[in-house]
């Protein structure tokens, strides 16, 4: 067979698979719902459903909404450790945040009281996302978050990403319980500096607007260890790339990651705008999006996607 010919099956057979999966997921759409607790989110349309795949020699491919834009939310926890961890080193993060999965839903405020830590358990929970976001050099909010959202644009390959306005207005006039784990962390060290600006940060980094093929991006450079899919850049150091994997595995899906580990097993984050961001290791990355939550805040359509692709192409 020429190599063409190849690549042509190769094309119709992912083609294939990813409509196959699409179909899969579709009527489980109906069980969740889109988040309300952010008023702007729960405008969202709970039948979007799209996914894109990014293999680690950057070639592309996506079906269904896959262009659809949506916040990132959680999904963006990641990408801001990797650059917390850039701008202060491992050991300074690690000194403010903990390792270990909670178990707990992903705005809990528990554990920073009940436990005799006053560190945010994981970067992944919002308490730890918050104190993370806090190490982000900068001599001002503009100047802090517009360092992140150029790393952003970086690792997605996309110069035109920002954030959304509604969606950033509705999430700091709701972010109550963010602004108590801010001031709780304040009070007991964790936070050095001003709270409000950090919780800017937090707020805005939480709206920028991404598609499928934005988190299938980030994902393809967490599989290539940090890498760039498209030019071989190294766009983050190896170990943190190794690392945000770990944590994704551990603690990515909530309180949902253990079964999510076993029945997909593949390190994924998700975010309550309705994205997963899945990095298979030296293989590809996998964006999915589908506003549509079950009740751990997890996309619902998303999760029977992964499924799916995990058993069909044996990640
Ligand atoms: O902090 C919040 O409430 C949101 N902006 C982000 C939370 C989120 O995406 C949780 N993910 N499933």
């Amino acid at each position: 067979m020429d190599l063409h010919n190849f690549e042509y099956k190769v094309i119709n057979f992912m083609k294939q698979i990813l409509m196959e999966a699409l179909e899969y997921a579709k009527p489980y759409i109906n069980q969740g719902k889109v988040a309300t607790y952010i008023p702007e989110l729960g405008k969202m349309d709970p039948s979007k459903l799209g996914i894109a795949l990014i293999n680690c020699d950057g070639k592309r491919f996506a079906e269904g909404d896959f262009d659809f834009p949506f916040t990132i939310q959680s999904i963006s926890k990641t990408v801001a450790l990797a650059f917390a961890i850039m701008d202060n080193g491992k050991n300074y993060v690690f000194e403010k945040v903990g390792m270990e999965p909670t178990g707990d839903s992903f705005n809990s405020i528990i554990r920073l009281e009940a436990i005799n830590q006053s560190k945010p358990f994981n970067p992944m929970i919002n308490a730890g996302a918050i104190a993370v976001d806090s190490m982000i050099l900068g001599d001002s909010v503009e100047e802090r978050f517009q360092r992140l959202l150029s790393f952003f644009k970086k690792v997605c390959h996309n110069e035109s990403i920002q954030y959304n306005k509604s969606v950033y207005k509705s999430e700091r006039e709701t972010g109550h319980r963010n602004r108590s784990l801010a001031h709780f962390m304040k009070d007991s060290g964790v936070i050095d500096g001003d709270v409000d600006e950090v919780l800017e940060v937090y707020f805005r980094q939480c709206s920028i607007e991404i598609t499928c093929q934005d988190i299938a991006m980030i994902g393809a450079v967490l599989a290539k260890n940090g890498m760039s899919p498209i030019n071989g850049e190294q766009i983050m150091p190896r170990e943190v790339a190794k690392l945000i994997k770990t944590f994704m595995v551990t603690c990515g899906m909530y309180d949902a990651s253990g079964e999510f580990a076993i029945k997909v097993g593949v390190p994924s984050k998700s975010g309550v705008g309705g994205g997963i961001m899945a990095a298979v290791p030296g293989k590809m990355g996998i964006g999915v999006f589908g506003p549509a939550l079950d009740n751990k805040g997890n996309s619902i359509g998303g999760t029977k996607i992964m499924e799916y692709l995990s058993h069909k192409l044996d990640l």
